[in-house]
């Protein structure tokens, strides 16, 4: 008799757990499923005290560590990650950012998944981010994420940041946006934003053109939206490719000669970008550089290191003449990653000026 009475008590109870962990899941899975692939930076990194803001060490705490470190981040998503590398991204290579436009494209791919969010490095993470604007073949949310601060620092800006960015990851208002970085509570397109500032938590901006949204209260506020083409709009394809065309940056300043120009080209480069000054004008002595290097095949495209701007076509050098590419406004490190993109596809200048135009 007590025996009965105490199979049916635990069986009531049975039951009871049954249903709650029913009700659990069906809670959880109304919640986006969210990526994390961590890559390093200082939202990564660790300081000796918590009152070393310089001076410390990018890129030392784990993936599971960062998510252990925002428990609230299970409330607002299903959240799994992954460590895809571990540097400090002035360390980023062009075979880092294949391995990881693999992987994203390849996460995306699944139904399973709603959004990506990628930790990073602050010093590259705007290169990064335009490059997988580029190539990222979905319309899903893909956010980058970094922080000025380590994770040991008084006031560490890396736990909300890395919260927002899972939020916006996970939201329907990032759908069809392009990649997308969030930080200090403020949305920015991979293709306007930069860093502007060396060790401020503003320090991404884009600066004349502005950002496209804020975060606010756990939610994200849009009010403009990238107008250059985008993820499943381009023509680039990075799935089968193992390596990308060497492009490199010729500086330019006062008495600048053809030295940086002529080394670039003689190292292998088949694209430069010229950083020039103002509306990327040809300082005399590195024009002819440039021109030879021209008639040699490589791709020259004039940029500016002014950092806000358009670089007109045929302004301040006759590009037709010299079978040039202007930059657009993009600035010479952007300029690098779509030159380095274009070559996958053309050598042809007049193609290459379009998709200066389009991207
Ligand atoms: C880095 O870019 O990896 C170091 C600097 C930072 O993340 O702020």
């Amino acid at each position: 008799m007590l025996f009965q009475k105490t199979a049916r008590s635990a069986a009531a109870l049975f039951g009871f757990l049954f249903c709650l962990s029913l009700a659990a899941q069906a809670q959880t899975s109304t919640l986006p499923n969210v990526t994390i692939l961590a890559t390093g930076g200082t939202i990564a990194g660790t300081g000796a005290t918590s009152t070393t803001t310089v001076g410390y060490t990018a890129a030392t705490v784990g993936i599971q560590t960062l998510i252990q470190a925002v428990p609230e981040m299970t409330k607002i998503a299903n959240v799994s990650g992954e460590q895809v590398f571990q540097i400090a991204s002035e360390n980023m290579g062009n075979e880092h950012w294949l391995l990881l436009a693999k992987r994203v494209n390849t996460l995306l791919a699944q139904p399973t998944v709603d959004g990506i969010v990628i930790t990073h490095g602050t010093d590259t993470l705007e290169e990064t981010a335009y490059f997988l604007n580029l190539v990222v073949k979905s319309r899903k949310p893909v956010v980058v994420v970094g922080s000025m601060r380590p994770s040991t620092a008084l006031s560490a800006d890396g736990p909300i940041n890395l919260y927002n960015a899972v939020m916006l990851a996970g939201s329907q208002e990032a759908i069809g946006r392009g990649v997308l970085v969030a930080m200090n509570d403020q949305i920015n397109g991979a293709r306007d934003v930069t860093k502007s500032n060396t060790t401020t938590t503003d320090t991404f901006k884009a600066s004349e053109l502005g950002m496209l949204g804020y975060i606010q209260g756990g939610k994200p506020y849009f009010y403009r939206t990238a107008t250059r083409k985008h993820t499943v709009e381009t023509e680039f394809d990075v799935m089968n490719l193992s390596t990308l065309p060497q492009v490199e940056i010729a500086y330019a300043h006062a008495n600048v000669g053809p030295v940086a120009v002529e080394a670039l080209v003689a190292s292998g480069a088949k694209g430069l970008i010229h950083a020039g000054v103002g509306n990327g004008s040809l300082p005399a002595k590195v024009r002819p550089a440039l021109s030879a290097a021209r008639k040699k095949g490589v791709l020259i495209v004039r940029s500016s290191r002014v950092g806000q701007g358009i670089v007109a076509r045929n302004g301040e050098a006759n590009d037709d003449e010299l079978d040039f590419v202007a930059g657009d406004n993009l600035s010479p490190q952007k300029a690098r990653i779509l030159l380095m993109l274009a070559l996958t596809k053309t050598t042809n200048t007049r193609d290459i000026q379009k998709m200066f135009s389009t991207y």
